[in-house]
């Protein structure tokens, strides 16, 4: 059940986190991460989020700093992240120990399949600390991280 069939619940706020370049979707190498922006994307994920009763709060950062103080600025704070890392995802350790700090849920958003591309990408360093990995279904990522979230805060009985 999402949180929005729960009568009155709160979900509580995701914060979705961008990486380095993100900004530049839309422009960016469209053939492998598609046309659309990043606002585009943000108000995916935020229609959804709505849409299952949680809040959502964005932030887009090309500096690996101000993404460790943003997931430190989360805990305690909120229920879940969502983080699409770019480049950083490969090498922040700085970012892993940040996220490992963190309380709640964790899901890694990429929206190419970084897997079945140049070697260098085959390795996540967010993936060790996160819950759930989304990736390789472009745009549609953001909508199902947030659901991975909502899955994760409230598993369904049996699973
Ligand atoms: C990405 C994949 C990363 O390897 C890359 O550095 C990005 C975007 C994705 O969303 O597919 O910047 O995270």
């Amino acid at each position: 059940m999402t949180a929005a069939a729960r009568p009155g619940a709160d979900g509580g706020l995701i914060v979705l986190l961008s990486g380095p370049n993100l900004n530049l979707l839309g422009e960016r190498e469209p053939l492998i991460y598609g046309p659309a922006t990043l606002d585009e994307h943000v108000a995916t994920a935020r229609a959804a989020a709505t849409a299952a009763g949680y809040e959502l709060e964005h932030l887009q950062s090309n500096h690996e700093g101000v993404l460790v103080d943003a997931v430190q600025a989360a805990r305690g704070r909120a229920v879940a992240l969502v983080v699409n890392a770019g480049a950083f995802t490969h090498s922040s350790w700085a970012l892993h120990d940040a996220l490992a700090a963190f309380e709640g849920p964790v899901v890694e958003l990429h929206l190419s399949n970084p897997m079945s591309r140049e070697p260098w990408r085959h390795t996540s360093v967010v993936s060790p600390v996160a819950d759930a990995l989304i990736c390789g279904l472009g745009g549609a990522g953001y909508r199902l991280a947030i659901d991975a979230v909502d899955v994760l805060l409230h598993p369904p009985s049996g699973a």
